[in-house]
């Protein structure tokens, strides 16, 4: 049995309770100071003071780490990515540098199907050794669980084959993921109807998807120009027939009522929120869905930030994650991701920190399993080569994790 003890943490931020957490509540860190904590056999089974833990075990039978002036924390669950693809787009920033539209440039056939092509053509293991760089840069950042999407494939083929890619690596790699099947994010060139697309994906690809691989959720890009309201729901709803839970992107770009329909269906989450109206997120508050935001992507875009600080005061639980991919956001940078949270979307440092680990995980149903230090959870860490967990906005752009530990095993050292 592998036994592993964390002691003398100046603080060991253990972010417990039970997630999604809303309004005040994502304030709430619940830090042990001078924290210990046991992991066996990849699971938590003991949190509190260094001195009760360790005055009752012996330590010889177990690996130590000494985290004397460091903050500990819950490793950090990057809940939005499109982390499969082939190819990249860096002409595409260049043009946006230069002032053209993330839309004028998707309508002059640039963009999602840009990559479509890329990852139509690539190979299954050029795909996944280069997702697996992706992956070891964002464990580098503190982030033990990611969410990764398909939706570069748009059809049964390349679909299949970037949720194997995920599947085989989620065995091999330190970093678990949790896949989705994204395979309406965009209208591939060979069909001239919408409808016929939905179509062909819901009779077609999803039994087929569902059948092959290891996938949870169902996502839809819904936006002016891409999927409509009626046909996301649609789409969201054979998922659910299917077993597969539902994501939104939603109200990005232009306020199509995303939000509301996100609440309507019973949507573990909604993502991006650019535009929401104030009515989509108090449904989306009532029914519980999580609002993920994703900075990093309007700061690449030049958009306005969404509505962050708002979304809190008014009970939304809200989570960050990175949407790392490779056109509107080509980062995968927790730093980044913290200081425009803070700076520009007004959350607090605590609140940014619940919505990197509880509330991540709650955004891909996992709270359960990860996203705080407590009892029964999997033993997964971040130690901070800092004293606070402060450090994490105050370092601004610069990675404070020193180690990371995954399931129980020291993974960055
Ligand atoms: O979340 N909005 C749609 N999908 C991605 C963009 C993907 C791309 O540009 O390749 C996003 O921002
Ligand atoms: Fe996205």
């Amino acid at each position: 049995m592998s036994k592993l003890l964390i002691k003398n943490a100046k603080e060991l931020v253990t972010c417990k309770g039970r997630g999604p957490k809303a309004g005040e509540r994502m304030n709430e860190l619940e830090i042990i100071a001078d924290g210990a904590l046991k992991i066996e056999d990849g699971i938590i089974t003991q949190v509190g003071k260094t001195d009760e833990i360790v005055s009752k075990i012996d330590e010889e039978e177990f690996e130590v780490i000494d985290a004397s002036g460091q903050s500990v924390l819950p490793g950090f669950v990057d809940s939005h990515t499109h982390l499969v693809f082939g190819g990249y787009r860096a002409d595409e920033f260049n043009w946006r540098v230069q002032g053209k539209t993330y839309t004028e440039i998707m309508e002059r056939g640039g963009g999602i199907i840009n990559s479509v092509d890329s990852t139509r053509r690539a190979s299954q293991a050029d795909l996944k050794a280069a997702a697996q760089k992706r992956l070891d840069s964002m464990l580098s950042f503190g982030v033990t669980t990611v969410e990764g999407k398909s939706g570069y494939g748009l059809n049964l083929e390349t679909e299949l084959k970037q949720l194997q890619v995920m599947e085989e690596i989620n065995q091999e790699h330190a970093v678990d993921i949790i896949s989705t099947f994204l395979g309406a994010h965009s209208i591939p060139d060979e069909y001239e109807d919408t409808s016929d697309f939905v179509e062909y994906l819901i009779e077609e690809v999803m039994p087929v998807i569902v059948d092959e691989v290891d996938v949870d959720f169902c996502d839809v890009f819904c936006e002016q120009g891409v999927f409509s309201v009626n046909e996301a729901r649609e789409i969201l709803l054979a998922g659910q027939k299917l077993g597969l839970k539902s994501k939104l992107h939603a109200d990005e770009i232009a306020q199509l009522g995303g939000a509301e329909l996100a609440a309507e269906i019973g949507a573990v989450s909604a993502d991006h929120l650019l535009k929401a109206s104030e009515q989509g997120i108090k449904r989306m508050a009532e029914s519980g869905t999580v609002g993920v935001l994703l900075p990093i992507t309007a700061f690449s875009l030049k958009e306005e930030y969404a509505q962050g600080r708002y979304m809190i005061d008014n009970e939304l639980p809200v989570a960050l994650a990175t949407d790392f991919n490779p056109g509107s956001c080509y980062s995968e940078s927790i730093p980044l991701l913290i200081a425009l949270a803070t700076l520009y979307m007004e959350l607090t440092i605590e609140e940014a920190i619940t919505a990197l680990t509880i509330n991540g995980a709650a955004a891909i149903d996992k709270s359960d399993q990860v996203g705080s230090l407590e009892v029964g959870k999997r033993g997964d860490l971040v130690i901070l080569d800092a004293p606070s967990y402060t450090h994490l906005a105050y370092h601004i752009g610069v990675n404070s994790v020193d180690k990371v530990v995954k399931d129980g095993e020291v993974v960055v050292n």
